[in-house]
């Protein structure tokens, strides 16, 4: 097909003229594509999928009829713009009555997002120059850093290494980035290391931040699923609110991801600006599914039966794996598992398999095991396993298991 005058027009942040024209694949699109070709080769065949990044449950079905209710109210049609007083003030209740946040005004420190992937998209616009840094951990989920530098602003990335615990090592940061840093994005608990962050790290990067004037965000979207005790905000820590926000969301934590709707809170002037911005990008959420998450940051137990969930399956997760030679261990939040890529694998027949990559046991594990996972190659080796796989009740959560307990065995692995 040849060219027409609009592959001239595509912005350099897009790749300019060359847009559309690369034949590079990326990750997500190899281990679709890995998984569509195991599927052929194995016709009929369950391939067991560990590689999903959102829950296997709808809604609980009080939050489904509060939606309905709401979307039948006629003053809830219209433009919501940056929301009204329900989610706001149920955000700031849900703040101090879980988080142990006490304080945060709804009216001023509170505003909803249309899930935190829009907020982490928005908010860069507020902050960024040229030339400017954010300081980003990796591996991480990057839609702060890609926007950041849609704003000519630059990605310093800080390494989450398992000899650190998966905590960003803040002393690493080069004096002359650390100049030209703006913004410290941090988000625990950690996709992908499942790691949480101690309130003694969360009082470091508060003092960091005074010291080298950084705003933080803190990305919170994992933070109700804990397996033991309670949420940790960084809006807890002493000085917090001085230097930054933290953003939730009902996606994880109720079973919500295609609802889209959470909350940014912290900072007044930093809510305020992002509300500035948001209020340029789009018109709001509806408010029956703002007033529907509502309702869910005033049940936190459906989040502690969900989080329940998530860590039996990650204690049979965890014996699993270890059976299989993996060095794995249960994350206190979240819904992934972490752990060190193989070298090598031995199957039955004796040949002995090299990787050179995680990628490369991602792709081994789908074609020869139908297991997916997601693989990281950005600070070390690692396989994420999600254990968001599809089993509707612990009986069938069992069988899933003891089907990847089965797959497993007879393989050595090499680490
Ligand atoms: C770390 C992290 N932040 C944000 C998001 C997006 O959350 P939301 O659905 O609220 O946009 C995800 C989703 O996978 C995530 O892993």
């Amino acid at each position: 097909m040849t060219d027409t005058y609009i592959q001239n027009l595509f912005a350099e942040r897009i790749g300019g003229r060359q847009y559309g024209k690369s034949s590079a694949i990326y990750k997500f699109e190899k281990i679709k594509r890995a998984k569509r070709a195991a599927l052929a080769a194995n016709p009929g065949a369950e391939i067991i999928d560990m590689g999903v990044g959102e829950p296997d449950e709808m809604a609980f079905p009080e939050v489904i009829e509060e939606l309905g209710r709401e979307a039948r109210e006629p003053d809830n049609r219209g433009y919501a713009d940056n929301g009204d007083a329900q989610l706001k003030e149920a955000a700031a209740r849900y703040l101090e009555r879980v988080c142990g946040v006490p304080g945060i005004n709804p009216e001023t420190e509170v505003i909803h997002s249309i899930g935190s992937k829009a907020a982490l998209s928005i908010l860069p616009a507020a902050f960024i120059n040229p030339g400017d840094y954010v300081l980003m951990t990796t591996p991480g989920y990057p839609v702060f850093g890609t926007h950041s530098k849609y704003y000519g602003g630059a990605v310093h990335q800080l390494p989450l290494t398992e000899a650190n615990h998966f905590l960003p090592d803040l002393n690493s940061v080069p004096a002359p980035v650390l100049e030209k840093a703006k913004v410290l994005v941090l988000n625990y608990p950690n996709n992908p290391t499942g790691a949480s962050a101690s309130p003694e790290f969360f009082v470091k990067v508060v003092d960091f931040a005074r010291q080298h004037r950084l705003i933080v965000i803190h990305d919170a979207a994992y933070a109700a699923l804990v397996f033991e005790g309670k949420p940790l905000s960084f809006l807890a820590t002493p000085g917090a609110k001085e230097v930054s926000v933290e953003l939730h969301s009902t996606s994880k934590s109720f079973n919500m991801t295609g609802w889209r709707c959470g909350f940014v809170a912290g900072n007044e002037l930093l809510v305020k600006a992002y509300g500035d911005v948001k209020d340029n990008t789009d018109s709001g959420q509806f408010l029956a599914i703002q007033h529907a998450a509502a309702y869910c940051f005033d049940h936190p137990e459906i989040t502690e039966r969900i989080a329940a969930k998530y860590s039996r399956r990650m204690d049979s997760l965890v014996q699993v794996l270890r059976q299989a030679g993996f060095n794995a261990r249960k994350p206190s939040g979240s819904f992934f598992l972490y752990v060190k890529a193989p070298k090598a694998a031995r199957p039955k027949n004796g040949t002995r398999i090299e990787f050179k990559s995680a990628e490369e046991v991602s792709q081994w594990l789908i074609t020869e095991k139908l297991i997916s996972t997601v693989p990281w190659d950005d600070a070390g080796p690692y396989l994420r396993f999600s254990v968001t796989f599809i089993a509707q009740n612990p009986g069938e959560e069992k069988r899933v298991l003891d089907e990847v307990r089965q797959r497993m065995e007879g393989t050595q692995f090499e680490f």
